[in-house]
Protein backbone atom coordinates (compact mmCIF):
# COMPACT_ATOMS: atom_id res chain seq x y z
CA UNK A 1 0.00 0.00 0.00
CA UNK A 2 1.40 3.67 -0.70
CA UNK A 3 1.30 6.63 1.04
CA UNK A 4 2.59 10.16 0.66
CA UNK A 5 5.19 11.87 2.49
CA UNK A 6 4.71 15.72 1.86
CA UNK A 7 6.80 18.41 3.58
CA UNK A 8 4.91 21.44 3.78
CA UNK A 9 6.00 25.15 3.01
CA UNK A 10 6.41 25.78 -0.45
CA UNK A 11 4.69 28.44 -2.23
CA UNK A 12 2.80 26.32 -5.41
CA UNK A 13 3.66 28.13 -8.69
CA UNK A 14 3.62 26.83 -12.49
CA UNK A 15 1.17 25.71 -14.72
CA UNK A 16 -0.96 22.75 -15.44
CA UNK A 17 -2.99 20.97 -17.75
CA UNK A 18 -6.67 19.77 -16.10
CA UNK A 19 -7.56 16.34 -16.72
CA UNK A 20 -10.99 14.78 -18.06
CA UNK A 21 -13.43 14.34 -16.37
CA UNK A 22 -13.67 10.75 -13.63
CA UNK A 23 -17.34 11.85 -13.10
CA UNK A 24 -18.28 12.32 -16.77
CA UNK A 25 -16.46 9.40 -17.94
CA UNK A 26 -17.80 6.75 -15.86
CA UNK A 27 -21.28 7.09 -17.01
CA UNK A 28 -20.47 8.00 -20.56
CA UNK A 29 -18.24 4.85 -20.66
CA UNK A 30 -21.80 2.72 -19.76
CA UNK A 31 -23.22 4.30 -22.42
CA UNK A 32 -20.95 2.39 -24.43
CA UNK A 33 -23.77 -0.62 -23.57
CA UNK A 34 -26.91 1.38 -26.05
CA UNK A 35 -25.08 0.71 -29.24
CA UNK A 36 -23.76 -1.97 -31.08
CA UNK A 37 -21.56 0.51 -33.28
CA UNK A 38 -18.09 1.24 -31.95
CA UNK A 39 -18.30 4.11 -29.43
CA UNK A 40 -14.90 6.20 -28.92
CA UNK A 41 -13.88 8.15 -25.68
CA UNK A 42 -11.37 10.85 -25.72
CA UNK A 43 -9.33 12.88 -22.35
CA UNK A 44 -10.34 9.82 -20.54
CA UNK A 45 -7.35 9.98 -17.23
CA UNK A 46 -5.55 7.07 -15.98
CA UNK A 47 -7.36 6.55 -12.69
CA UNK A 48 -8.19 3.35 -10.24
CA UNK A 49 -12.07 3.83 -10.66
CA UNK A 50 -11.39 4.34 -14.61
CA UNK A 51 -9.36 0.81 -14.57
CA UNK A 52 -12.33 -0.51 -12.97
CA UNK A 53 -14.79 0.30 -15.35
CA UNK A 54 -12.49 -1.04 -18.03
CA UNK A 55 -13.19 -4.28 -15.75
CA UNK A 56 -16.78 -4.58 -14.89
CA UNK A 57 -17.37 -3.66 -19.46
CA UNK A 58 -16.25 -6.58 -20.41
CA UNK A 59 -18.05 -8.99 -17.90
CA UNK A 60 -21.14 -7.16 -20.05
CA UNK A 61 -19.90 -8.30 -23.47
CA UNK A 62 -18.21 -4.98 -23.89
CA UNK A 63 -14.70 -5.38 -25.93
CA UNK A 64 -12.33 -2.34 -24.16
CA UNK A 65 -8.88 -1.18 -25.31
CA UNK A 66 -7.12 1.59 -23.56
CA UNK A 67 -4.60 3.98 -25.60
CA UNK A 68 -2.53 6.16 -22.86
CA UNK A 69 -1.98 9.78 -24.32
CA UNK A 70 1.34 9.79 -25.30
CA UNK A 71 2.31 13.63 -23.24
CA UNK A 72 1.70 12.93 -19.73
CA UNK A 73 0.80 16.48 -19.82
CA UNK A 74 -2.69 16.00 -22.07
CA UNK A 75 -5.94 15.86 -20.57
CA UNK A 76 -5.80 11.73 -20.75
CA UNK A 77 -6.32 9.03 -23.10
CA UNK A 78 -8.46 7.10 -25.47
CA UNK A 79 -10.94 4.08 -24.86
CA UNK A 80 -12.10 2.22 -27.63
CA UNK A 81 -15.29 0.02 -26.85
CA UNK A 82 -17.53 -2.00 -28.83
CA UNK A 83 -20.71 -4.37 -27.94
CA UNK A 84 -19.85 -8.21 -28.73
CA UNK A 85 -22.08 -10.17 -26.61
CA UNK A 86 -25.62 -8.81 -25.89
CA UNK A 87 -26.06 -11.59 -23.61
CA UNK A 88 -24.22 -11.13 -20.17
CA UNK A 89 -25.94 -8.60 -18.47
CA UNK A 90 -24.84 -9.57 -14.59
CA UNK A 91 -22.64 -7.16 -12.84
CA UNK A 92 -21.49 -9.13 -10.14
CA UNK A 93 -21.27 -7.33 -6.44
CA UNK A 94 -17.45 -8.44 -6.58
CA UNK A 95 -16.87 -5.14 -9.07
CA UNK A 96 -20.01 -3.03 -7.89
CA UNK A 97 -18.87 -2.73 -3.79
CA UNK A 98 -15.45 -1.37 -5.29
CA UNK A 99 -16.86 1.49 -7.36
CA UNK A 100 -20.71 3.04 -6.59
CA UNK A 101 -20.32 4.53 -10.13
CA UNK A 102 -21.10 0.42 -11.57
CA UNK A 103 -24.67 1.43 -10.92
CA UNK A 104 -24.80 3.38 -14.03
CA UNK A 105 -24.72 0.16 -16.09
CA UNK A 106 -28.50 -0.45 -15.12
CA UNK A 107 -30.15 1.62 -17.41
CA UNK A 108 -28.29 1.31 -20.36
CA UNK A 109 -28.92 -2.38 -19.68
CA UNK A 110 -32.00 -2.14 -19.75
CA UNK A 111 -32.53 -0.19 -22.64
CA UNK A 112 -30.96 -1.96 -24.58
CA UNK A 113 -31.12 -5.53 -23.40
CA UNK A 114 -34.46 -5.80 -21.52
CA UNK A 115 -32.66 -7.21 -18.80
CA UNK A 116 -30.15 -6.54 -16.25
CA UNK A 117 -28.47 -7.94 -13.17
CA UNK A 118 -26.81 -5.35 -11.03
CA UNK A 119 -25.22 -5.97 -7.16
CA UNK A 120 -27.41 -3.30 -4.88
CA UNK A 121 -24.26 -0.93 -4.14
CA UNK A 122 -24.19 -1.03 -0.37
CA UNK A 123 -23.08 2.30 1.90
CA UNK A 124 -19.68 4.02 1.48
CA UNK A 125 -17.31 6.05 3.74
CA UNK A 126 -19.31 8.97 2.99
CA UNK A 127 -22.31 7.94 3.50
CA UNK A 128 -25.87 5.50 3.29
CA UNK A 129 -26.38 6.20 -0.80
CA UNK A 130 -29.21 4.83 -1.34
CA UNK A 131 -30.41 4.09 -5.01
CA UNK A 132 -34.20 3.98 -4.56
CA UNK A 133 -34.83 7.17 -6.85
CA UNK A 134 -32.99 5.22 -9.83
CA UNK A 135 -35.40 2.31 -9.34
CA UNK A 136 -38.24 4.67 -8.79
CA UNK A 137 -37.25 6.55 -12.24
CA UNK A 138 -36.89 3.57 -14.13
CA UNK A 139 -40.23 1.69 -12.44
CA UNK A 140 -41.68 4.78 -13.99
CA UNK A 141 -40.75 3.85 -17.29
CA UNK A 142 -42.74 0.24 -17.05
CA UNK A 143 -39.77 -1.56 -15.75
CA UNK A 144 -40.12 -4.50 -13.22
CA UNK A 145 -37.55 -4.10 -10.74
CA UNK A 146 -37.03 -6.71 -7.75
CA UNK A 147 -34.43 -7.57 -5.22
CA UNK A 148 -32.88 -11.00 -5.53
CA UNK A 149 -29.60 -12.41 -3.39
CA UNK A 150 -28.34 -8.15 -2.98
CA UNK A 151 -28.78 -7.60 -6.50
CA UNK A 152 -31.53 -5.57 -8.26
CA UNK A 153 -33.41 -7.49 -10.67
CA UNK A 154 -34.46 -4.83 -13.62
CA UNK A 155 -36.68 -5.97 -16.71
CA UNK A 156 -38.99 -4.93 -19.09
CA UNK A 157 -41.95 -6.66 -19.71
CA UNK A 158 -42.55 -8.58 -22.63
CA UNK A 159 -45.62 -7.29 -25.60
CA UNK A 160 -48.15 -9.36 -26.31
CA UNK A 161 -46.84 -12.56 -28.70
CA UNK A 162 -44.13 -12.87 -26.29
CA UNK A 163 -42.09 -10.44 -28.28
CA UNK A 164 -39.16 -8.69 -26.75
CA UNK A 165 -40.58 -5.28 -24.83
CA UNK A 166 -39.62 -1.80 -24.71
CA UNK A 167 -39.52 0.75 -22.65
CA UNK A 168 -42.04 3.44 -22.38
CA UNK A 169 -41.55 6.92 -22.11
CA UNK A 170 -43.33 9.11 -19.07
CA UNK A 171 -43.06 11.84 -16.47
CA UNK A 172 -40.49 10.80 -14.33
CA UNK A 173 -39.48 12.77 -10.89
CA UNK A 174 -36.17 12.69 -9.22
CA UNK A 175 -36.17 14.79 -6.33
CA UNK A 176 -34.78 13.33 -3.46
CA UNK A 177 -34.41 14.74 0.31
CA UNK A 178 -31.00 15.85 -1.06
CA UNK A 179 -31.96 16.89 -4.28
CA UNK A 180 -32.14 14.96 -7.46
CA UNK A 181 -29.48 12.56 -8.17
CA UNK A 182 -26.61 12.63 -10.63
CA UNK A 183 -25.71 9.42 -11.22
CA UNK A 184 -29.94 8.60 -10.86
CA UNK A 185 -30.74 11.39 -13.76
CA UNK A 186 -28.11 9.46 -15.56
CA UNK A 187 -29.18 6.21 -15.73
CA UNK A 188 -33.30 7.32 -16.41
CA UNK A 189 -31.94 9.56 -19.26
CA UNK A 190 -29.92 7.09 -20.94
CA UNK A 191 -32.76 4.22 -20.56
CA UNK A 192 -35.11 6.78 -21.72
CA UNK A 193 -33.41 7.41 -25.12
CA UNK A 194 -34.44 4.11 -26.80
CA UNK A 195 -38.25 4.09 -24.47
CA UNK A 196 -41.35 4.54 -26.99
CA UNK A 197 -42.47 8.08 -26.95
CA UNK A 198 -41.56 10.89 -25.04
CA UNK A 199 -40.03 11.03 -21.06
CA UNK A 200 -40.30 13.93 -19.26
CA UNK A 201 -37.55 13.99 -16.21
CA UNK A 202 -38.71 16.88 -13.55
CA UNK A 203 -36.12 17.56 -10.73
CA UNK A 204 -33.25 16.38 -12.88
CA UNK A 205 -29.64 16.96 -11.80
CA UNK A 206 -28.11 19.76 -13.70
CA UNK A 207 -24.35 18.73 -13.24
CA UNK A 208 -22.22 19.66 -16.34
CA UNK A 209 -21.40 15.80 -16.04
CA UNK A 210 -24.97 14.98 -17.13
CA UNK A 211 -25.12 17.89 -19.65
CA UNK A 212 -22.19 15.94 -21.03
CA UNK A 213 -23.87 12.70 -21.09
CA UNK A 214 -27.06 14.05 -23.07
CA UNK A 215 -24.44 15.65 -25.52
CA UNK A 216 -22.95 12.47 -26.65
CA UNK A 217 -26.25 10.59 -26.65
CA UNK A 218 -27.89 13.52 -28.66
CA UNK A 219 -24.40 12.73 -30.96
CA UNK A 220 -25.54 8.89 -30.95
CA UNK A 221 -28.94 9.80 -32.52
CA UNK A 222 -30.88 10.44 -29.49
CA UNK A 223 -33.37 13.44 -28.95
CA UNK A 224 -32.79 14.90 -25.74
CA UNK A 225 -33.33 18.61 -24.79
CA UNK A 226 -33.37 20.61 -21.58
CA UNK A 227 -29.42 19.03 -20.26
CA UNK A 228 -28.35 21.08 -17.66
CA UNK A 229 -31.84 22.09 -16.17
CA UNK A 230 -33.92 20.51 -13.97
CA UNK A 231 -36.32 19.31 -16.88
CA UNK A 232 -34.72 17.26 -19.44
CA UNK A 233 -36.96 15.86 -22.21
CA UNK A 234 -35.86 12.92 -24.18
CA UNK A 235 -37.82 11.80 -27.00
CA UNK A 236 -37.26 8.24 -27.78
CA UNK A 237 -35.43 6.44 -30.92
CA UNK A 238 -35.43 2.74 -32.16
CA UNK A 239 -31.65 2.71 -31.74
CA UNK A 240 -28.61 4.75 -31.09
CA UNK A 241 -25.25 4.74 -33.35
CA UNK A 242 -21.23 5.03 -33.32
CA UNK A 243 -19.81 7.83 -30.74
CA UNK A 244 -16.46 9.63 -30.83
CA UNK A 245 -16.60 11.92 -27.93
CA UNK A 246 -14.42 14.40 -25.64
CA UNK A 247 -14.67 14.30 -22.25
CA UNK A 248 -15.21 17.69 -20.22
CA UNK A 249 -12.26 18.36 -17.78
CA UNK A 250 -12.09 17.37 -14.25
CA UNK A 251 -14.15 20.54 -12.12
CA UNK A 252 -13.12 18.63 -8.68
CA UNK A 253 -9.36 18.21 -9.84
CA UNK A 254 -9.37 21.99 -11.13
CA UNK A 255 -11.00 23.08 -8.15
CA UNK A 256 -8.79 21.03 -5.87
CA UNK A 257 -5.70 22.59 -7.67
CA UNK A 258 -7.10 25.72 -6.85
CA UNK A 259 -7.33 25.52 -3.38
CA UNK A 260 -3.47 24.15 -3.32
CA UNK A 261 -2.66 27.59 -4.61
CA UNK A 262 -5.05 29.24 -1.93
CA UNK A 263 -3.32 27.41 0.85
CA UNK A 264 0.39 27.66 -0.14
CA UNK A 265 0.39 31.62 -1.30
CA UNK A 266 0.38 30.31 -4.67
CA UNK A 267 0.43 31.53 -8.18
CA UNK A 268 -1.19 28.46 -10.81
CA UNK A 269 -2.55 28.71 -13.98
CA UNK A 270 -4.87 26.19 -15.32
CA UNK A 271 -5.42 25.48 -18.51
CA UNK A 272 -8.73 23.03 -19.89
CA UNK A 273 -9.98 24.65 -17.13
CA UNK A 274 -13.70 24.39 -17.12
CA UNK A 275 -14.50 27.91 -15.34
CA UNK A 276 -18.00 27.91 -16.38
CA UNK A 277 -18.99 24.96 -13.90
CA UNK A 278 -16.87 26.47 -11.02
CA UNK A 279 -18.63 29.52 -10.44
CA UNK A 280 -19.68 28.64 -7.25
CA UNK A 281 -16.42 27.25 -5.77
CA UNK A 282 -14.27 30.58 -6.95
CA UNK A 283 -16.93 32.91 -5.42
CA UNK A 284 -16.25 31.76 -2.27
CA UNK A 285 -12.37 31.59 -3.04
CA UNK A 286 -12.64 35.07 -4.01
CA UNK A 287 -14.66 36.64 -0.87
CA UNK A 288 -11.55 34.67 1.53
CA UNK A 289 -8.91 37.05 -1.06
CA UNK A 290 -7.46 34.49 -3.53
CA UNK A 291 -7.32 36.43 -7.02
CA UNK A 292 -8.66 34.62 -10.22
CA UNK A 293 -7.86 35.56 -13.47
CA UNK A 294 -9.64 34.13 -16.74
CA UNK A 295 -10.23 35.85 -20.08
CA UNK A 296 -13.70 35.12 -21.64
CA UNK A 297 -12.99 32.15 -23.57
CA UNK A 298 -14.62 30.68 -26.89
CA UNK A 299 -15.66 27.27 -24.68
CA UNK A 300 -15.67 28.30 -21.46
CA UNK A 301 -15.64 24.55 -20.17
CA UNK A 302 -11.81 24.54 -21.48
CA UNK A 303 -10.59 28.05 -19.97
CA UNK A 304 -7.44 29.39 -18.61
CA UNK A 305 -7.30 30.19 -15.22
CA UNK A 306 -4.79 31.79 -12.96
CA UNK A 307 -5.44 31.41 -9.50
CA UNK A 308 -2.96 33.91 -6.98
CA UNK A 309 -2.69 34.82 -3.50
CA UNK A 310 -3.65 38.30 -2.76
CA UNK A 311 -0.22 39.46 -1.82
CA UNK A 312 -1.88 42.55 -0.19
CA UNK A 313 -5.02 41.30 1.45
CA UNK A 314 -1.99 38.88 3.11
CA UNK A 315 -4.56 36.81 5.07
CA UNK A 316 -7.05 34.59 4.19
CA UNK A 317 -10.64 35.32 5.05
CA UNK A 318 -12.90 33.28 6.95
CA UNK A 319 -16.24 32.62 4.87
CA UNK A 320 -19.53 30.86 4.96
CA UNK A 321 -20.33 27.97 2.41
CA UNK A 322 -22.86 25.42 1.64
CA UNK A 323 -22.73 22.57 -0.30
CA UNK A 324 -25.99 22.39 -2.80
CA UNK A 325 -26.30 20.41 -5.87
CA UNK A 326 -25.43 22.57 -9.58
CA UNK A 327 -24.92 25.15 -9.85
CA UNK A 328 -24.41 25.59 -6.05
CA UNK A 329 -20.85 24.51 -4.03
CA UNK A 330 -20.32 21.06 -4.62
CA UNK A 331 -19.77 18.43 -1.96
CA UNK A 332 -16.78 16.99 -3.95
CA UNK A 333 -14.63 19.92 -3.21
CA UNK A 334 -16.24 20.66 0.78
CA UNK A 335 -13.32 18.76 2.55
CA UNK A 336 -10.29 20.35 0.08
CA UNK A 337 -12.38 24.05 0.75
CA UNK A 338 -11.96 23.26 4.57
CA UNK A 339 -8.29 22.81 4.82
CA UNK A 340 -8.02 26.05 3.32
CA UNK A 341 -10.24 28.13 5.71
CA UNK A 342 -8.76 26.00 8.33
CA UNK A 343 -5.63 28.82 7.61
CA UNK A 344 -7.81 31.77 7.47
CA UNK A 345 -8.52 34.57 10.29
CA UNK A 346 -11.52 33.94 12.00
CA UNK A 347 -14.22 31.63 12.18
CA UNK A 348 -15.67 30.27 9.14
CA UNK A 349 -19.12 27.57 8.82
CA UNK A 350 -19.42 24.69 6.24
CA UNK A 351 -22.73 22.61 6.32
CA UNK A 352 -22.82 20.00 3.91
CA UNK A 353 -26.34 19.40 2.45
CA UNK A 354 -25.87 16.55 -0.09
CA UNK A 355 -23.58 13.76 1.79
CA UNK A 356 -24.57 15.07 5.26
CA UNK A 357 -21.83 12.68 7.13
CA UNK A 358 -18.93 13.29 4.94
CA UNK A 359 -16.85 14.70 7.48
CA UNK A 360 -13.73 11.82 7.86
CA UNK A 361 -11.53 14.18 7.33
CA UNK A 362 -12.50 16.52 10.66
CA UNK A 363 -10.98 14.13 13.05
CA UNK A 364 -7.34 14.11 10.61
CA UNK A 365 -7.34 17.53 9.75
CA UNK A 366 -7.59 18.68 13.92
CA UNK A 367 -4.58 15.63 14.23
CA UNK A 368 -2.83 18.40 12.27
CA UNK A 369 -3.72 21.26 14.99
CA UNK A 370 -7.34 22.69 12.85
CA UNK A 371 -9.47 23.81 15.37
CA UNK A 372 -12.73 22.43 13.82
CA UNK A 373 -16.16 22.07 16.00
CA UNK A 374 -18.78 19.67 13.91
CA UNK A 375 -22.48 20.21 15.55
CA UNK A 376 -24.47 17.42 13.09
CA UNK A 377 -23.64 18.81 9.33
CA UNK A 378 -22.26 21.69 10.38
CA UNK A 379 -19.18 22.13 10.91
CA UNK A 380 -17.29 25.73 12.43
CA UNK A 381 -13.36 26.13 11.25
CA UNK A 382 -11.73 28.58 13.23
CA UNK A 383 -8.98 29.72 11.28
CA UNK A 384 -5.30 28.76 12.65
CA UNK A 385 -2.05 30.52 12.05
CA UNK A 386 -0.89 27.33 10.87
CA UNK A 387 -0.94 23.60 10.85
CA UNK A 388 1.95 20.69 11.85
CA UNK A 389 2.64 17.60 10.32
CA UNK A 390 1.77 14.73 11.05
CA UNK A 391 0.84 10.75 9.80
CA UNK A 392 -2.99 11.30 8.87
CA UNK A 393 -5.53 8.60 6.55
CA UNK A 394 -8.48 8.84 5.48
CA UNK A 395 -10.93 6.36 3.23
CA UNK A 396 -12.57 9.00 1.15
CA UNK A 397 -11.17 10.05 -1.76
CA UNK A 398 -11.76 13.95 -0.90
CA UNK A 399 -10.85 13.72 2.74
CA UNK A 400 -7.89 12.63 1.22
CA UNK A 401 -7.12 15.68 -1.03
CA UNK A 402 -8.30 17.52 1.98
CA UNK A 403 -5.18 15.87 4.04
CA UNK A 404 -2.71 16.41 1.21
CA UNK A 405 -3.59 19.84 0.82
CA UNK A 406 -2.72 20.62 4.21
CA UNK A 407 -0.10 18.98 4.39
CA UNK A 408 1.35 20.97 1.38
CA UNK A 409 1.06 23.90 3.88
CA UNK A 410 1.68 22.52 7.43
CA UNK A 411 4.91 22.35 9.20
CA UNK A 412 7.13 19.67 8.68
CA UNK A 413 6.04 16.74 7.80
CA UNK A 414 2.37 14.86 6.79
CA UNK A 415 2.39 10.85 6.15
CA UNK A 416 -0.87 10.17 4.17
CA UNK A 417 -1.61 6.58 4.35
CA UNK A 418 -3.48 5.08 1.99
CA UNK A 419 -3.76 6.92 -1.10
CA UNK A 420 -5.14 4.33 -2.60
CA UNK A 421 -8.01 6.46 -2.22
CA UNK A 422 -6.33 9.74 -4.35
CA UNK A 423 -6.03 7.18 -7.06
CA UNK A 424 -9.50 6.99 -7.60
CA UNK A 425 -9.90 10.62 -8.81
CA UNK A 426 -6.37 12.19 -8.94
CA UNK A 427 -4.27 10.82 -11.81
CA UNK A 428 -0.35 11.39 -10.63
CA UNK A 429 -1.23 13.45 -8.13
CA UNK A 430 1.99 13.74 -6.64
CA UNK A 431 3.81 14.22 -9.78
CA UNK A 432 1.38 17.30 -10.38
CA UNK A 433 2.15 18.68 -7.39
CA UNK A 434 6.11 18.31 -7.24
CA UNK A 435 5.81 20.03 -10.92
CA UNK A 436 4.77 23.43 -9.23
CA UNK A 437 7.20 22.88 -6.47
CA UNK A 438 5.47 20.78 -4.22
CA UNK A 439 7.82 18.50 -1.94
CA UNK A 440 5.69 15.09 -1.89
CA UNK A 441 6.74 11.83 -2.22
CA UNK A 442 4.91 8.43 -3.26
CA UNK A 443 6.27 5.39 -0.78
CA UNK A 444 5.41 1.86 -1.49
CA UNK A 445 5.13 1.15 2.72
CA UNK A 446 6.41 -2.42 1.66
CA UNK A 447 9.62 -1.57 -0.02
CA UNK A 448 10.04 1.16 2.41
CA UNK A 449 9.89 -1.65 5.26
CA UNK A 450 12.24 -3.90 3.42
CA UNK A 451 14.69 -1.33 2.88
CA UNK A 452 14.52 0.69 6.47
CA UNK A 453 13.17 -2.05 8.96
CA UNK A 454 11.18 -0.29 11.62
CA UNK A 455 11.00 3.71 9.72
CA UNK A 456 7.93 2.53 7.43
C1 LIG B 1 -22.27 11.57 -7.83
O1 LIG B 1 -22.66 10.49 -6.97
C2 LIG B 1 -20.77 11.59 -7.83
N1 LIG B 1 -20.25 10.31 -8.28
C3 LIG B 1 -20.26 11.92 -6.43
O2 LIG B 1 -18.83 12.06 -6.55
C4 LIG B 1 -20.85 13.24 -5.97
O3 LIG B 1 -20.45 13.49 -4.64
C5 LIG B 1 -22.38 13.17 -6.04
O4 LIG B 1 -22.80 12.81 -7.38
C6 LIG B 1 -23.06 14.47 -5.68
O5 LIG B 1 -22.62 15.49 -6.52
C7 LIG B 1 -20.10 10.07 -9.58
O6 LIG B 1 -20.47 10.87 -10.43
C8 LIG B 1 -19.44 8.80 -9.98
P1 LIG B 1 -26.32 11.50 -5.91
P2 LIG B 1 -24.18 10.00 -6.95
O7 LIG B 1 -27.18 10.34 -6.31
O8 LIG B 1 -24.82 10.25 -8.25
C9 LIG B 1 -29.23 10.92 -2.18
C10 LIG B 1 -16.58 11.87 -5.78
O9 LIG B 1 -15.91 12.16 -4.77
N2 LIG B 1 -29.85 9.85 -2.97
O10 LIG B 1 -26.44 12.73 -6.71
O11 LIG B 1 -24.18 8.61 -6.42
C11 LIG B 1 -27.79 10.61 -1.80
O12 LIG B 1 -27.70 9.78 -0.67
C12 LIG B 1 -18.00 11.45 -5.62
O13 LIG B 1 -16.13 11.89 -6.92
C13 LIG B 1 -31.00 9.25 -2.51
O14 LIG B 1 -31.53 9.56 -1.44
O15 LIG B 1 -24.80 10.99 -5.87
C14 LIG B 1 -27.24 12.00 -1.60
O16 LIG B 1 -27.62 12.48 -0.33
C15 LIG B 1 -18.39 10.71 -4.45
N3 LIG B 1 -31.56 8.25 -3.28
C16 LIG B 1 -27.94 12.82 -2.67
O17 LIG B 1 -29.14 12.08 -2.99
C17 LIG B 1 -31.04 7.88 -4.48
O18 LIG B 1 -31.60 6.99 -5.14
C18 LIG B 1 -27.14 13.04 -3.94
O19 LIG B 1 -26.57 11.79 -4.37
C19 LIG B 1 -29.88 8.53 -4.94
C20 LIG B 1 -29.31 9.52 -4.17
Amino acid sequence: MDRFDVRGGNRLSGRLTIKGSKNAALPLMCASLLTDESFVLRDIPELADIANMQRLLPELGVEVAYDRASDPESPGGVLRMKVTDLTASHARYDVVRTMRASISVLGPLLARRGYARVSLPGGCAIGERPVDIHLRGLAALGADISLDGGDIIARVPRAPGGKPGRLVGARVFLGGPFGSTVLGTANVMSAATLARGTTIIESAACEPEIVDLANLLNAMGAKITGQGSPRIIIEGVESLGAADHRVIPDRIEAGTFMCAAAITGGDITLDNCPVDALMAHMDRLQHMGVVMQYEASADPMRATCRIMFDSIAKVLQPIEVTTQPHPGFPTDLQAQLMAVLALADGNSVVTERIFTERFLHVAELSRMGAKLYRQGSTVVVSGVRHLVGAPVMASDLRASACLVLAGLAAKGTTVINRVYHLDRGYERMEERLRTLGAEIERVNERESATLAPGVA
